[in-house]
């Protein structure tokens, strides 16, 4: 496994299909000041389906994105719309209790029929499709575990159960599936909720990155470019909140990545969703691309910052796609990361405690193509003061000892870890050992720098030190970007900040 870009057997660069498939019309930059209801901070799923739920009460919406709307996680996912979160439901009724479980459940399951609904309301043409949803293990040892999670759906009510033999053509020792859910391209599907949002008087700009919000009763919604707009209310839909004061929340989420390949295979696609129990994951669904039947291979997750060398990731789908599948050729990969809380339950509802008009939904552990949907109808009825039977469950200030304490301290030994590991690094490069369109860590003047040499031969120096809290940033050779390992904070070759909760671009470093 090389440092070295991907082999002409993968795209050069990575290209979401979802993105490449459809262009949304650009929107406007914030250039004044101006007022609205309720503003939005991010337009990807969470932020524009809250804009379209209350756009539809009548409440004037502003929605606010640092970049071009759904060109984050969302746009990059594998996106199963379901309410099968993995292996979750027995672990749930263990920590939580059998009602909230069905809570969780029920508020998901809400959220997979209102896209259902929407689309079929609507006609969008998404390629939605109804499939069954399953995790299945290869290993003897996690048939037990399937098991009790069948046994979870039975006390819960949940439509499906325990199968000895499902339809993936390689063995596997046994299933748990979720009936009726389903699986989408959530780039058309926002496309038209962002025009519905527009024609109902909701305004979205885009390339128009929040910084602040001030605290007052009517709060202030800050741009780094020094314009505002003064609302009532304010949803976080960031996906890392960008407003966290004193780092509350930075403690209590971490980011991992995830790789995805998509392309034509020589043994057919069952139909049907899959992911398997076990580690390393393997997620699977069909999609169609330019008319052709293909397959999208998702898993491979780590902590950003936190991977070896990237390409394997991407190499590691690919062996299993070409074994299982006979993968012909790869028509595009890309990666992202998720968040997950300590309790591995999302963060959505009121953010803080003495400023109630400010709401949050985070947290979804790469499932948040049904829990963005259930966060957008949580707080939508929280602003609108309609309230909601999920509002405990899911309220980010809720703490619970087990599993809280346990994952908090291991969560923050490994940032402390990290951040002590970066500055004691001492298997540095030198810069002229770098070949074209490579990265590394090398040593300038005594001190750590990040180094990449582009494919003309130019070298962009970076002080590898993370704008946030001060750990030191890995590259990551498959995306071309510098990561960081404590909170997951991403910065572009050049250092500029990719994704948060870093605000601040690294330092350039002066060298050759
Ligand atoms: C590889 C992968 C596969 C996945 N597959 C699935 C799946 O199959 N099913 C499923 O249910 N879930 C899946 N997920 C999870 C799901 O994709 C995400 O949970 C979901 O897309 C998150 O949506 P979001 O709107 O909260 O965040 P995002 O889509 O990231 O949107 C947040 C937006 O906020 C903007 N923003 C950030 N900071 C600021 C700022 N300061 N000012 C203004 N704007 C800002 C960003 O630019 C971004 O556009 C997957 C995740 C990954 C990583
Ligand atoms: S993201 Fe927190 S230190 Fe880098």
């Amino acid at each position: 496994m090389s440092q070295q870009p991907p082999s002409s057997r993968f795209p050069q660069f990575p290209e979401s299909y979802w993105i490449a498939s459809e262009e949304i019309p650009a929107q406007p930059k914030l250039m004044e000041d101006i007022e609205a209801d309720v503003t939005i901070v991010g337009a990807g799923l969470t932020g524009l389906t809250t804009a379209y739920l209350l756009a539809e009460r009548g409440v004037r919406v502003v929605v606010l994105e640092a970049g071009r709307m759904v060109h984050g996680t969302t746009g990059h996912t594998t996106a199963k719309v379901t309410a099968q979160h993995s292996l979750f439901y027995d672990e749930l009724i263990s920590h939580f209790g059998e009602d909230k479980a069905r809570l969780y459940y029920q508020a998901n399951q809400e959220a997979v029929d209102f896209v259902k609904k929407l689309v079929n309301d609507h006609s969008i043409g998404c390629q939605l499709s109804e499939e069954d949803a399953y995790v299945y293990t290869q290993s003897d040892s996690y048939v037990e575990k399937l098991q009790k999670e069948a046994e979870a759906y039975r006390k819960l009510g949940i439509p499906g159960g325990y199968a000895e033999r499902i339809s993936l053509p390689y063995e596997t020792k046994g299933a748990v599936g979720m009936k009726n859910q389903a699986q989408f391209n959530p780039v058309p599907f926002l496309k038209h909720l962002a025009g519905h949002i527009i024609r109902m008087g909701g305004r979205i700009y885009e390339n128009t990155t929040v910084n602040g919000v001030s605290k007052e009763e009517m709060p202030k919604v800050k741009t780094s470019d020094g314009h505002q707009v003064t609302c009532r209310h304010v949803v976080v839909a960031s996906h890392f909140p960008f407003n966290d004061r004193n780092g509350f929340y930075f403690s209590r989420l971490h980011a991992e990545r995830s790789y995805v390949i998509a392309g034509k295979t020589k043994v057919p696609f069952p139909g049907g969703m899959y992911i398997s129990a076990e580690t390393p994951t393997r997620s699977l669904r069909s999609v169609r691309i330019d008319g052709e039947p293909m397959v999208i291979f998702g898993g491979e997750g780590h902590k950003t910052g936190q991977g070896i060398c990237t390409f394997q990731y991407y190499e590691a789908l690919e062996q299993f796609a070409r074994e299982e599948f006979g993968l012909e050729e790869i028509a595009y990969r890309w990666s992202a990361q998720d968040l997950y809380t300590l309790d591995k339950v999302p963060y959505i509802g009121q953010m803080l405690k003495d400023q109630p008009n400010i709401y949050m939904a985070t947290g979804y552990k790469k499932w948040g193509m049904s829990t963005s949907v259930a966060a957008a109808i949580l707080n939508t009825r929280l602003i609108t003061g309609e309230g909601s039977p999920y509002a405990e469950l899911f309220s980010p200030q809720r703490f619970h000892a087990d599993p809280d304490v346990k994952t908090f301290v291991a969560q923050n030994t490994n940032v402390a870890a990290n951040l002590l590991a970066g500055k004691l690094d001492l298997n540095y490069r030198k810069p002229e050992e770098l070949g074209s369109d490579e990265g590394g860590v090398v040593k300038i003047k005594g001190k750590r720098t990040g180094a990449y040499r582009d494919k003309q031969g130019q070298l962009h120096l970076v002080d590898t030190t993370c704008k946030h809290m001060g750990c030191e940033v890995n590259w990551n050779a498959a995306e071309r970007t510098w990561d960081c390992p404590c909170h997951g904070s991403r910065y572009d070759h050049t250092g500029q900040v990719i994704e948060g909760p870093a605000k601040q671009a690294l330092d350039p470093v002066k060298g050759e």
